[in-house]
C-alpha cells in the first residue's frame, strides 16, 4: 500500500442495471479508500446502447487511447434491448480487450458463506478456484467468414487460431498466479487434445515446458473442457487454478459463476499484466431489472475488490472481500435480484458500513 496514492480510474457504467451496480461499486471502493489512505480519482464515459442510439457511434476512435492514461477502468454492463446483439459487446467490451491487450481474464469461482450453491452438499471449502481465461486469442480473434451467404452452398468459417506467444504468456500468468496463491499448488490445464489435436498440442507441450523448468513446485494436471465442467459439479474441491483458452473459458466461467450463487456475486478482471486491466461483473445488463433498485450490486463490489488488489491495495482489497462475506453470512436472504431482503442500494451500505 502505498499512502496518499491517487489511482485514476476510468468508470464506464454502461447499461441497463450497469450504472446501478456501479454506483454501490463505487460506494465500496470509496470507503475502501477513506480506510486505507488511497485516492481513488473518478472519470466516467457514457459509452454504450444509449449513447450508440443517439449518436450511432459505439465507441469513439479517440476512446481505446484515452483509456491507456488510467490506472484501471471500472465497468458496469454491455448490452442493449434495442441493440443488435453483437454490435456493443464486440463495438465496446471486445475491442477494449483486444486493443489494450488485456490478454488474461481472470475469474475467481468462491463460494461464500451463506450463498446457496446448486452443488449438493458443497461448502465454502469445497468451492474456492480461479479461472484463468485467456482473453485475446483463439476464435474470439473473428478469424474466418462467411462465403455464399443466403445460398444453399454457404459457408461460414471461425477459427480457433493461437500462437506461441499468446499460450505461453497465458501460461506463465496462470503459473505465476498459482504461484502467488499458494494454495494447493496446482494448475490444470483445461483442453481437448483428444480432438483439436493441432491448437492443444500446442498448448499441452508449452505447458510441460514452462512448467517442468520454471515452476517445478506447481502440481500440473489436465482435463480435457467436457471432463472439466464434470468435475465442476462434482468435485469443485479437486482445482485450485484451471488454465483454458478463450471459448472453452467463456463457457466454463458461467458454469463456475452458478456454483458460486450466479451472477449477482461472480466478477472478473480483463488482465493486461504491463498496463490497464478492466474489472466487471460478469453478469450482462439485466434490462428487466433496470431502475428498479433490486438488482445485486455485490458482483460490481467484488470487481472493484479485485482491482484493488490488482493495484497493490491489497489489504482494503481483502477488507471488500470480507464485509461481502459477512453480508451474505448474516444478511442477504438470497442473491437474486428482488429476493436479497434488501434493496441495491442498501447492500452497497450495508457492504461500505463494514470496511
Ligand atoms: C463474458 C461475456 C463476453 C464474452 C461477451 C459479452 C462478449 O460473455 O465476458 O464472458 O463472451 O467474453
Ligand atoms: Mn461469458
Amino acid at each position: 500500500m502505498d499512502k496518499n496514492k491517487t489511482y485514476r480510474i476510468a468508470v464506464l457504467p454502461g447499461d441497463g442495471t450497469g450504472p446501478e451496480v456501479v454506483n454501490e461499486g463505487l460506494k465500496v471502493l470509496n470507503a475502501a479508500s477513506a480506510k486505507y489512505g488511497f485516492k481513488l480519482d473518478y472519470t466516467h464515459y457514457d459509452f454504450g446502447g444509449e449513447r450508440f442510439k443517439k449518436t450511432g457511434e459505439v465507441l469513439p476512435d479517440s476512446a481505446v487511447d484515452e483509456m491507456r492514461k488510467f490506472q484501471a477502468i471500472f465497468l458496469g454492463a454491455i448490452g442493449h434491448p434495442d441493440v443488435k446483439p453483437g454490435i456493443l459487446e464486440k463495438g465496446i467490451l471486445l475491442r477494449l480487450r483486444f486493443e489494450l491487450d488485456q490478454y488474461i481474464n481472470l475469474r475467481p469461482v468462491k463460494l461464500y458463506p451463506g450463498v446457496e450453491t446448486p452443488l449438493k452438499d458443497k461448502t465454502p471449502e469445497q468451492i474456492d478456484y480461479v479461472v484463468v481465461r485467456e482473453n485475446s486469442g483463439g476464435m474470439y480473434t473473428g478469424m474466418g467468414g462467411i462465403m455464399m451467404q443466403g445460398t444453399p452452398q454457404e459457408v461460414a468459417i471461425q477459427n480457433m487460431t493461437y500462437s506461441r506467444f499468446q499460450v505461453e504468456r497465458c501460461l506463465r500468468y496462470a503459473f505465476e498466479y498459482t504461484k502467488k496463491r499458494n494454495k494447493r499448488k496446482t494448475l490444470a490445464l483445461s483442453g481437448k487434445t483428444n480432438v483439436l489435436t493441432y491448437v492443444f498440442d500446442l498448448w499441452e507441450r508449452a505447458f510441460n515446458e514452462i512448467g517442468g523448468k520454471d515452476y517445478p513446485d506447481i502440481k500440473r494436471e489436465y482435463y480435457h473442457v467436457d471432463a472439466t465442467t464434470m468435475w465442476m459439479i462434482k468435485n469443485p474441491e479437486w482445482f485450485d487454478v484451471i488454465v483454458t483458452e478463450n471459448m472453452f473459458g467463456d463457457i466454463i466461467t458461467d458454469l463456475g459463476a452458478i456454483t458460486q450463487g450466479g451472477m449477482g456475486i461472480a466478477a472478473g478482471g480483463n488482465i493486461n499484466p504491463e498496463g490497464v486491466s478492466m474489472f466487471e461483473p460478469i453478469g450482462g445488463s439485466a434490462p428487466k431489472y433496470t431502475g428498479k433498485n433490486v438488482i445485486n450490486p455485490l458482483a460490481s463490489i467484488c470487481a472493484g475488490a479485485m482491482m484493488l488488489d490488482t493495484l497493490g491495495e491489497t489489504k482494503a482489497s481483502i477488507a471488500i472481500e470480507n464485509a461481502v462475506m459477512d453480508v451474505t453470512a448474516k444478511k442477504l436472504k438470497s442473491l437474486g435480484a428482488g429476493k436479497m431482503g434488501y434493496s441495491t442500494t442498501e447492500v452497497g451500505d450495508l457492504v461500505a458500513e463494514r470496511i
